[in-house]
C-alpha cells in the first residue's frame, strides 16, 4: 500500500491508520527509544468490524511509521482494546524485558487474553492458556495492567458494565479480584470503558495523587462519548474517590476525544496521554475515503488544584514544539489576516491578556466562509469553540456543536492545532482544552481577531514539519 497518497482530509501530524478502520489506541509502550502504538483496526473494510491491533512506532510522539498488523482474531474472538507491559523483572517468564499484551477476546463472551513478545512487540506469541479471567458479565473488556510498586503486584482496571473492577498478580498470569468502583459516582448515561489507572504530582505542592480513567459512551457533556476521570486515593486493593459522588470530571470538552489512555513505562515517569479523536455518534461516517480516524497530539498529564477541588491537567507534550516548523507570521494583532498554510496544518498561538470583562474571540475561515470559532469569556469562565459552520457536516445530525469548556483560572495563552480535519484547543497551562474534528473543503488561512471588554490578543503561527 502506498501511506504517500494523501487524500485532503488526512492528518499531517497525526496518527492515522496506513488504510481501513480505526478506533481506540490500545497497548502504548515506550521501550529504547521507541513510542508503540497499537490500535483497534479493521484492515479489511472502512467501517468497524473484523477487530485486530495494528501497530505504528514513533520516536518522538508525532511522526509515525507503520509496522502492520500486531494481534489478529483467533478461535477466541476478534481482538478490543487493552494495554501493553513491559515486564523487566521476568515476572511472568516470558523473559526479562518481554512486553506483555492483554486485550479482550470478543467472541461469545468478553474475556481477557494475554500475548508476548520478546522482539520489543513486533510479534506476538498468545499465551496458551487464554483466557485468564472471565466473567458472567456482558460488557467486560479493555484491561489495563500497570505495576503497583508498594504492594509489588501488577493491578488490572477492567471496564465491567458501568463500574471499574481492580484485579492483582504476582505473574501477569494469574489474577486475584480486589475490588470495584463506582456505583453512585460520576456519569453513568453511558457504558463505561477503557480505564487508567495513575498516581499524578499536583502542581505547586509535595503531593501525589490518583486517577481513575473512565471512558464512557454515551453521556458525554456534548452527546456521544468523552473521558471522564475520578480523584483520590488507591492502595493496590481499592480505589477511594475524594470527589463528591454527584460530581462529574471530564478530560476535554471537545466531541472528539475517547478512550484516552497512557503510555507504559514512558521516560522520566512522564505520563503521556493518547486519545481516539472521533466520536461513536458519527466515527463510521466521517467523509474520509482511504482510513478512517486519527489519534490526538499527545499530552502530558499532571494535576491542578483550583477552588477545593483536583482536576487534571493536560498539556500538550514537549515533542510537538520540535515539529514547529518556521513561523508563518508572529505576534499579530490584526483584525483579519489572510495567510498561506503550506498544507493546511498548523499551530496558532494565542497570547491573551484578559480582564475582568473581557472577551477574545478567533475566527479561523477559508474562502468559502467555513468557519470554527474559539471564544475566551473571561467573566463566564469558559472557552469554546464553534464548528456550526465548519465544513462538510451532512454526514451525522450529531455533528454541528458548540462546546464550552470550564477555564478554572485566566487563560494567558492558547495552543490551537490545527490539522487537515481537527482542531485541538489547549490553554498551554493544560487547565481547559476541547479537541473537535473539522471537514472544511479547502484549508482555513484567514483569521478574524476580535477582543472586547479591555482583553488584548496577538496570534502567532507556525507551520508543523
Ligand atoms: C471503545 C470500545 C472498547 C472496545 C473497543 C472495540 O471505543 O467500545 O470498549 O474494546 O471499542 O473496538
Amino acid at each position: 500500500f502506498d501511506t504517500a497518497n494523501r487524500e485532503k482530509w488526512r492528518p499531517l501530524y497525526h496518527h492515522t491508520p496506513p488504510y481501513g478502520w480505526m478506533n481506540d489506541p490500545n497497548g502504548l509502550f515506550y521501550k529504547d527509544g521507541l513510542y508503540h502504538l497499537y490500535y483497534q483496526w479493521n484492515p479489511y473494510g472502512s467501517q468497524w468490524e473484523n477487530m485486530t491491533w495494528g501497530h505504528s512506532v514513533s520516536k518522538d510522539l508525532v511522526h509515525w511509521e507503520d509496522r502492520g498488523t500486531a494481534i489478529a482474531p483467533d478461535a477466541l474472538g476478534t481482538i478490543f482494546s487493552g494495554c501493553c507491559v513491559v515486564d523487566h523483572n521476568n515476572t511472568a517468564g516470558f523473559g526479562a524485558g518481554a512486553v506483555v499484551a492483554f486485550y479482550t477476546s470478543a467472541g461469545e463472551n468478553q474475556t481477557q487474553s494475554m500475548a508476548y513478545s520478546t522482539d520489543n512487540g513486533q510479534t506476538f506469541t498468545k499465551y496458551d492458556r487464554n483466557p485468564v479471567i472471565t466473567a458472567p458479565i456482558p460488557d467486560f473488556r479493555d484491561p489495563h495492567v500497570f505495576w503497583h510498586q508498594p504492594t509489588e503486584r501488577w493491578i488490572m482496571v477492567l471496564a465491567a458494565g458501568q463500574e471499574m473492577q481492580f484485579y492483582s498478580s504476582k505473574n501477569l498470569k494469574e489474577w486475584t479480584f480486589e475490588n470495584r468502583f463506582g456505583e453512585g459516582y460520576g456519569n453513568h448515561d453511558g457504558v463505561w470503558e477503557c480505564p487508567d489507572l495513575m498516581q499524578l504530582p499536583v502542581r505547586g505542592i509535595d503531593k501525589q495523587k490518583w486517577m481513575l480513567i473512565c471512558n464512557i459512551n454515551p453521556g458525554g457533556p456534548f452527546g456521544g462519548n468523552a473521558t471522564q476521570y475520578f480523584i483520590g486515593e488507591f492502595d493496590g486493593h481499592q480505589f477511594t474517590c475524594e470527589d463528591k459522588p454527584e460530581t462529574t470530571k471530564w478530560m476535554d470538552y471537545g466531541k472528539d476525544h475517547y478512550a484516552a489512555i497512557t503510555f507504559d513505562n514512558a521516560p522520566q515517569g512522564r505520563r503521556i496521554l493518547m486519545t481516539w479523536m472521533s466520536n461513536w455518534q458519527y466515527g463510521n461516517q466521517v467523509p474520509t475515503q482511504q482510513f478512517r480516524s486519527a489519534n490526538t497530539i499527545a499530552c502530558d498529564l499532571d494535576l491542578f488544584e483550583h477552588d477545593g477541588q483536583t482536576f487534571v491537567g493536560r498539556t500538550p507534550s514537549k515533542e510537538l514544539l520540535a515539529a514547529r516548523g518556521k513561523p508563518l507570521f508572529k505576534n499579530s494583532t490584526s483584525a483579519r489576516r489572510t495567510f498561506n498554510p503550506a498544507q493546511g496544518a498548523y499551530e496558532l498561538v494565542m497570547v491573551i491578556k484578559p480582564q475582568t470583562k473581557g472577551k477574545t474571540s478567533l475566527t479561523l475561515q477559508n474562502a468559502a466562509g467555513e468557519k470554527v470559532v474559539v471564544s475566551y469569556d473571561v467573566a463566564a469562565q469558559t472557552l469554546s469553540v464553534d464548528r456550526t459552520q465548519s465544513g462538510k457536516s451532512d454526514f451525522s445530525d450529531g455533528f454541528k456543536a458548540v462546546t464550552v469548556a470550564p477555564t478554572r483560572g485566566l487563560i494567558t495563552t492558547l495552543r490551537i492545532f490545527v490539522d487537515k480535519s481537527s482542531v485541538e484547543v489547549i490553554d498551554a497551562q493544560g487547565k481547559a482544552s476541547l479537541t473537535n474534528l473539522v471537514f472544511p473543503t479547502t484549508p482555513y488561512n484567514t483569521l478574524l481577531l476580535e477582543n472586547s471588554g479591555g482583553n488584548k490578543a496577538n496570534v502567532s503561527a507556525f507551520e508543523m514539519k
